[in-house]
C-alpha cells in the first residue's frame, strides 16, 4: 500500500472559494431537495426511505486517505500512488460537458451551472475494482438521468458514449515515450443503465470537492459494475444507437467486455472474482477479504436490467 502523499493543492484551494462554499450549502441542502422532489411526486414517505436505503451501505466507509491515494487514473501514471502525486497541475475549473448525438436538445453545459440546477445528493456506495479490491465511498453528485432528461434523448438512442478530457500538458501520462492507453479514455453504458437511479455523476466525496486523482471535476459512478466503468474527468457524452467501445475492451478484448457487471461466478481470465480485498481494512493476515456479491450487492435494484441475458457471454 502506498504511503499517504497529500495532493499538491488541497481541493478547497483548487476550487474558487465561492463555488466551494456554495457546494457546501448544496451538500447540506441535499436531503431537503430530495424531500421536496418526492413531496411533489407521488412517492410516499415509505417509498422515500426505501429509495434512501439503496444509497447507503451498512459497511464502514474506506478512510479518505486510502480513497485519495490508492487510485487508477492512467492519465497520471500507472502506479496506484501516481494520480495523487502527479495531478497537482490539473485544472478542473472552469469545466464544460458537451452532450450531443441522438438528442433533441444537444448542448455544452457549464458544470457550475449544472450544480446549481441539480441538487447534490450524498450516496455511500460499495465500489469493486476488476483487480479484486474494493472500497466503500461516500460520493456527492447528481443522477446522470437528470442531465439526460435535460437533453431529451431520441426514442432511437440506445447507448451513451463517454469521453475523458485530453490535456497532455496537465496529464503527464498522456505524453511521452511510453503511452499506456489510447487517449481519450472512453466508456459506454446502455441507455437504461445510464438512466438507472443508482447511476451517479459524482462531483465530490466525503462532502468535499472531488480531488483531481478521483476524477475531478465530474466522473461517472456505477456501483454494480467494475470500477473501470467509472470514467473520470468527463468532457463529452454522446447518445448513439451503436454499442460504444470502452478503453479496456479496446486494449484487451479477451479480458474486458462492454457490460463489466460485478459477478463472482465469472472469473477474470487471470484471477478469481469470488472475493475481494477491502482497501484500508486489516484482517489477521493482511487486508481483510470480503465475498464478492452478484452485481456488487445491488442485484435487487439492477438484475432486472439483464433478465434473460447470458451473463457469462456478456461479461
Ligand atoms: N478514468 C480515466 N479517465 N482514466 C483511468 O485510467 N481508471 C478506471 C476508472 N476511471 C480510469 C478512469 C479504473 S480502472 C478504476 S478502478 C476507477 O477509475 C478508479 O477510481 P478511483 O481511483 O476513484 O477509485
Amino acid at each position: 500500500m502506498p504511503s499517504y502523499r497529500p495532493p499538491k493543492i488541497a481541493s478547497s484551494e483548487i476550487t474558487p472559494r465561492q463555488l466551494y462554499l456554495r457546494r457546501r450549502e448544496f451538500l447540506g441542502a441535499a436531503a431537503l431537495g430530495a424531500m421536496a422532489l418526492y413531496g411533489a411526486g407521488k412517492a410516499s414517505a415509505a417509498a422515500l426511505s426505501a429509495v434512501g436505503s439503496k444509497y447507503k451501505v451498512d459497511e464502514k466507509p474506506t478512510p479518505l486517505k486510502d480513497v485519495t491515494t490508492y487510485n487508477n487514473f492512467y492519465e497520471f501514471g500507472l502506479d496506484k500512488a501516481d494520480p495523487a502525486a502527479n495531478s497537482g497541475d490539473f485544472k478542473p475549473l472552469p469545466w464544460t460537458v458537451k452532450v450531443d448525438g441522438m438528442v433533441n436538445k444537444p448542448g455544452t453545459f457549464d458544470l457550475e451551472a449544472l450544480m446549481k440546477e441539480f441538487p447534490i445528493e450524498e450516496r455511500t456506495y460499495r465500489m469493486r475494482c476488476v483487480e479484486a479490491w474494493s472500497m466503500v465511498i461516500p460520493w456527492d453528485g447528481f443522477p446522470l438521468a437528470s442531465l439526460l432528461d435535460k437533453v431529451e434523448p431520441l426514442g432511437s438512442a440506445k447507448y451513451v458514449a463517454f469521453e475523458t478530457v485530453v490535456r497532455p500538458d496537465e496529464m503527464p501520462g498522456q505524453k511521452g515515450f511510453f503511452q499506456s492507453l489510447d487517449w481519450p479514455y472512453v466508456e459506454g453504458l446502455r441507455l437504461d443503465e445510464a438512466r438507472h437511479p443508482l447511476t451517479l455523476l459524482a462531483v465530490g466525496l466525503y462532502g468535499e470537492t472531488l480531488p483531481n486523482q478521483n476524477g475531478a471535476p465530474i466522473r461517472l459512478v456505477v456501483p454494480w459494475k467494475y470500477g473501470f466503468k467509472g470514467i473520470k474527468s468527463i468532457v463529452r457524452m454522446t447518445l448513439t444507437d451503436q454499442q460504444p467501445k470502452n478503453t479496456w475492451q479496446v486494449t484487451n478484448p479477451q479480458e474486458y467486455g462492454f457490460y463489466a457487471n460485478v459477478n463472482p461466478a465469472v472469473d477474470h481470465p487471470r484471477w478469481s472474482q469470488a472475493s475481494e480485498r477491502r482497501i484500508g481494512e486489516s484482517g489477521f493476515f493482511g487486508a481483510s477479504r470480503h465475498p464478492t456479491l452478484p452485481f456488487n450487492g445491488y442485484a435487487d435494484e439492477v438484475a432486472g436490467l439483464y433478465a434473460g441475458m447470458d451473463l457469462k457471454a456478456n461479461f
